[in-house]
């Protein structure tokens, strides 16, 4: 299974496989996405998710309210559906 992910505000999309982190998917198709540490500690990779739903394999730390406010780690993020990333504030 495929999902496309598409980044605000560029509009750049690229395709995340199943069992690969967003992040992965990202680098792999040479698209420039901020990151450093590549395991959920750094928060170079922080984003908000505009659509779409994503799953871990372990829960990163982050409050409830930062969870409703739509925010993700994308080098710890699988992708369960079509997603629309944000960098924009
Ligand atoms: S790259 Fe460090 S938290 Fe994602």
């Amino acid at each position: 299974m495929t999902y496309t992910v598409r980044l605000l505000p560029s509009n750049i999309q690229f395709e995340v496989e199943k069992g690969q982190t967003v992040l992965d998917a990202a680098l792999n198709q040479h698209v420039s996405f901020p990151h450093r540490c590549q395991v959920g500690a750094c928060a170079a990779c922080l984003c908000r998710k505009v659509e779409g739903e994503v799953s871990y394999h372990l829960e990163p730390m982050l409050t409830e309210r930062e969870q409703a406010e739509g925010w993700v780690f994308p080098c710890q993020a699988f992708a369960e559906s079509h997603l629309v990333l944000t960098f924009e504030e």
